[in-house]
């Protein structure tokens, strides 16, 4: 399998075919999504809530993050290795260049992802693109701002909700950012997005028509404790293993089946 990188998703995107993006948090889940041809693993700040098990992904450090970034690392190899910006990586652009320099150079990450599109968001993703640091963005219901929503709600649903959430989007793309997560937004707004910006979109619980699809894997494979997003799906469900259940995700983000309707927001 040929590497994954920046301009292979940019062509992916061009071609209509769709990207496949799941988290991993350590060597041996790591190994299983390279496997299964996995375009891009994400060690997402999600490992606060199933694998910390603390009630929300702020108290997370740039120290956890390159630890477990260090051991997915390890288990990959054509997978592109995304890593999650700590809360606050925008407190200033040094910190940023700090992070990014920490999960990239240190880590092994191929990218990194920061929430939001406020000014210095908007800055951090500028400053680090300029020093060759791909950025994902992610926008719509991002976890980081769970006490500005109070609480994980569904974002973009008012009409003048869905332009800001559009204008955020075109904006991070004007900043530099590679590639956008748009989550928690209905399937029309998330279709519209994914048509507005020349980057690839991946939608999680953002609808079918984004340019590609991730999950959390713990959710993914049904093992993730207590309440699970309406987006994400069982996998592991009537299957017998851990590889069969990737391997039916990756096959139903490639050909469309998921997600369907049932999976998403209207
Ligand atoms: O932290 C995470 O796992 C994420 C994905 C759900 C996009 O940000
Ligand atoms: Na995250």
């Amino acid at each position: 399998r040929k590497p994954v990188t920046v301009p292979s998703l940019h062509a992916m995107k061009a071609e209509g075919r769709k990207i496949v993006m799941l988290t991993a948090y350590d060597t041996s889940f790591a190994a299983q999504v390279e496997h299964a041809g996995v375009d891009i693993a994400l060690v997402g700040d999600s490992l606060g809530m199933v694998v910390q098990g603390q009630r929300s992904t702020l108290p997370v450090t740039l120290e956890q993050m390159v630890y477990h970034v260090t051991m997915v690392s390890r288990g990959l190899s054509a997978t592109l290795l995304a890593a999650d910006m700590p809360f606050m990586a925008d407190r200033s652009v040094d910190f940023a260049l700090e992070a990014g320099a920490r999960l990239v150079g240190e880590a092994g990450a191929a990218m990194v992802k920061i929430e939001g599109a406020a000014p210095h968001i908007l800055e951090a993703i500028h400053a680090l693109t300029e020093r060759v640091i791909p950025v994902c963005a992610h926008l719509g219901l991002t976890p980081q701002s769970v006490h500005k929503f109070g609480g994980y709600k569904v974002q973009g649903r008012a009409q003048d909700d869905a332009e800001r959430v559009l204008s955020e989007a075109l904006a991070v793309q004007q900043a530099g950012a590679s590639l956008l997560v748009l989550e928690g937004v209905p399937s029309a707004l998330g279709e519209r997005v994914t048509k507005a910006l020349d980057i690839p979109v991946i939608g999680i619980g953002a609808g079918p028509q984004c340019d590609g699809q991730v999950l959390v894997i713990y959710d993914m494979l049904g093992i993730t404790p207590g309440k699970r997003p309406k987006f994400s799906k069982d996998f592991l469900a009537g299957r017998a293993s851990v590889a069969e259940a990737i391997g039916a995700f990756v096959a139903d983000v490639r050909n469309g089946a998921f997600p369907s309707a049932e999976h998403s927001y209207n």
